[in-house]
């Protein structure tokens, strides 16, 4: 099947020519144009690019009561050549059609989700900043939009794509916390899906460790706090003994991140050994002691490679000299090269507009 032209309907008072794109703060602002599709009687339909802009909601929105909502975070680049590409857009459809499923959402066809942000991102090409750790983040999502009060499955759903030229994410190095009470994701529970809930749950136990003066926390398991899963809204990787290891996705508690599996092939290909498995806290501070824990950081869409200056365990501090750090830095600039067109994609992650 050829792929429908979506129809538009043009922004006539476009923000972008007089824009500045200095002011790039990630999440704070939006294009022109976004992408809205309508579930309803079992179909996908009005399938629309049109001004960017708020729009309705009935109070009794299902999505507003009881959370029936699913997101992915998606970037697109200006290569050195001038030409937009996307990173890896396959990916996250995979996983927004995993989190809809686990969500009890209907799936979103591959022509509305990424012929769709094609087209999207066609029209708001000028959007793409064109300066070194910048990109214009793409963010679509499902929300349930039936007026009913009553935890059953919606039967009607918006799908839309809006899209925000952003800066690097999280500039400073981190200082991190390991979370020994709270808990982001259980077996059997959402913690590999997108669903906003998995946010808005995190939010007060960051809000502690703030107050301690941490950044973010690493989030261990739910049943003992024993083992490591993912740092704030990303995966974590621990540099040990030379070794790179990050935490196993297999007990569905770890998001299963798009840059983590960029990372692990990329860091096999540079020549490290890495493991995919469970990680103790007990292991780390061990590994510490003996002064073989050389780094850890961060790997997600909006902060890429994320350095982490201090991870602490109760009053267990572990600092790292960011000056000696060898792999994080160098796996971001391998990421970079590709996004960039320095090297050639050869594993074809890139989505050319
Ligand atoms: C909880 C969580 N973990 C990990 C990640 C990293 O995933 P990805 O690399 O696909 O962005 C994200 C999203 O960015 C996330 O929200």
């Amino acid at each position: 099947m050829s792929t429908p032209i979506i129809p538009v309907i043009p922004n006539t008072h476009p923000k972008l020519p007089t824009y500045n794109m200095d002011e790039i703060a990630f999440g704070k602002n939006f294009t022109d144009h976004m992408l809205v599709a309508d579930y309803e009687n079992g179909e996908w339909k009005n399938v629309v690019i049109k001004p960017y802009a708020p729009f309705e909601v009935d109070p009794s929105c299902a999505t507003l009561h009881y959370g029936q909502t699913i997101f992915e975070g998606i970037k697109a680049f200006t290569n050195k050549n001038g030409e937009a590409v996307i990173f890896r857009p396959d990916q996250n459809f995979k996983r927004f059609n995993i989190s809809a499923e686990r969500m009890q959402m209907p799936a979103v066809p591959e022509w509305i989700f990424i012929e769709g942000m094609k087209q999207l991102i066609n029209l708001e090409k000028g959007w793409i900043p064109n300066k070194p750790d910048a990109s214009l983040y793409i963010r679509p999502f499902m929300i349930a939009m039936d007026p009913f009060l009553g935890v059953r499955p919606s039967n009607t759903y918006k799908f839309m794509i809006i899209l925000g030229p952003s800066g690097a994410y999280f500039s400073a190095p981190m200082k991190i916390l390991i979370e020994q009470h709270y808990t982001r994701a259980t077996p059997g529970g959402v913690g590999f899906a997108k669903n906003g809930g998995n946010y808005g749950g995190s939010l007060y136990p960051v809000a502690l460790a703030q107050e301690k003066g941490y950044d973010q926390v690493l989030w261990t398991d739910a049943i003992e706090h024993k083992y490591v899963e993912e740092v704030g809204m990303m995966n974590v990787m621990f540099v040990i003994d030379g070794k790179v290891i990050t935490p196993s996705i297999e007990k569905g508690t770890v998001l299963k991140g798009v840059t983590r599996n960029s990372a692990i092939t990329l860091l096999r290909e540079m020549g490290y050994e890495v493991e995919e498995r469970f990680l103790s806290v007990a292991e780390i501070i061990d590994a510490h002691k003996k002064g073989l824990f050389q780094e850890v950081f961060g790997v997600g869409t909006a902060a890429v490679v994320s350095y982490i200056s201090r991870l602490a365990h109760g009053e267990y501090i572990m600092d790292f000299d960011m000056e000696a750090l060898k792999v994080a830095p160098a796996l971001k600039k391998h990421l970079n090269d590709i996004r960039m067109g320095n090297i050639v994609d050869k594993h074809n992650w890139l989505l050319h507009i």
